[in-house]
């Protein structure tokens, strides 16, 4: 599985140096879609469930599943989050990060520092023997401490042959309960963080989930593996 986190990796560095206020969110899928395929992977998305594109990508009050379109074009102080799934040799890799699109608000700043903090503390606890309860709690409180919102709806899960496997992961829980990490589980962890309200919904075209009051929400994910002396980051490039 490394291999194809390192490929999904290698596809949001891809993003990350493409892109540029005035560029489509169709332009950057695009950039997406030929780093997975050139090195020799497939783009788990596409097609997922009927999804029609390579790459989720969310603009400002977009939570996730944005799908990329040529009318969208980015622009300075946009925040824009990029969620990839790569998928090669029987595996699937899964990760996201929110970018900034030039000089961004300070409050932009902090949802995204609070957001990606939280899922590194969240992997720096995950290891045999820890609930899923423990890291759930963990990445709550420390968003919710900031005053930044937990969105309900969507969470993270396991990852292997199938995109979506069991466990859930959520964002939002309590400490002790859920089931215990073992050695060779590999989850997607994924806060997805609002600057208000954590209140979501769902757009007409059956993807698209936006903030109920419009504020500012950032996505970060990384594909892990338990080993016996925790936590490995699959999702890093090579
Ligand atoms: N990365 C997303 C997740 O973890 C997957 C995007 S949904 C898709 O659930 F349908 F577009 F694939
Ligand atoms: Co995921």
């Amino acid at each position: 599985m490394r291999k194809a986190g390192a490929i999904t990796a290698g596809a949001l560095e891809a993003a990350a140096k493409a892109i540029h206020p005035g560029m489509s969110t169709k332009e950057l899928d695009k950039v997406i879609h030929n780093y997975i395929t050139s090195h020799g992977a497939k783009p788990s998305f596409l097609g997922y469930a009927g999804y029609p594109a390579s790459a989720c990508i969310s603009v400002n009050d977009t939570v996730i599943h944005g799908i990329p379109s040529a009318h969208e074009k980015l622009k300075e102080g946009d925040i824009v989050s990029v969620d990839v799934g790569a998928y090669i040799d029987g595996f699937h890799g899964d990760a996201t990060k929110t970018f900034m699109v030039g000089e961004v608000s300070p409050v932009a700043k902090a949802l995204l520092s609070s957001t990606e903090e939280s899922l590194m503390l969240a992997i720096s606890m995950a290891k045999p023997g820890i609930r899923i309860g423990d890291l759930s709690a963990a990445i709550q409180e420390y968003n919710e401490s900031r005053g930044f919102g937990v969105v309900r709806e969507y969470v993270g899960h396991g990852v292997g042959s199938e995109l979506h496997e069991e466990p859930e992961v959520p964002n939002f829980g309590r400490a002790g309960h859920g089931v215990r990490l073992v050695p060779g589980l590999v989850i997607a962890i994924e806060p997805m963080i609002t600057e208000g309200s954590p209140r979501v919904k769902s757009l007409s075209d059956g993807w698209t989930v936006k903030t109920v009051d419009g504020s500012l929400a950032a996505h970060f994910e990384h594909t892990i593996a338990i080993t016996p002396d925790g936590a490995v980051i699959l999702t890093l490039p090579e």
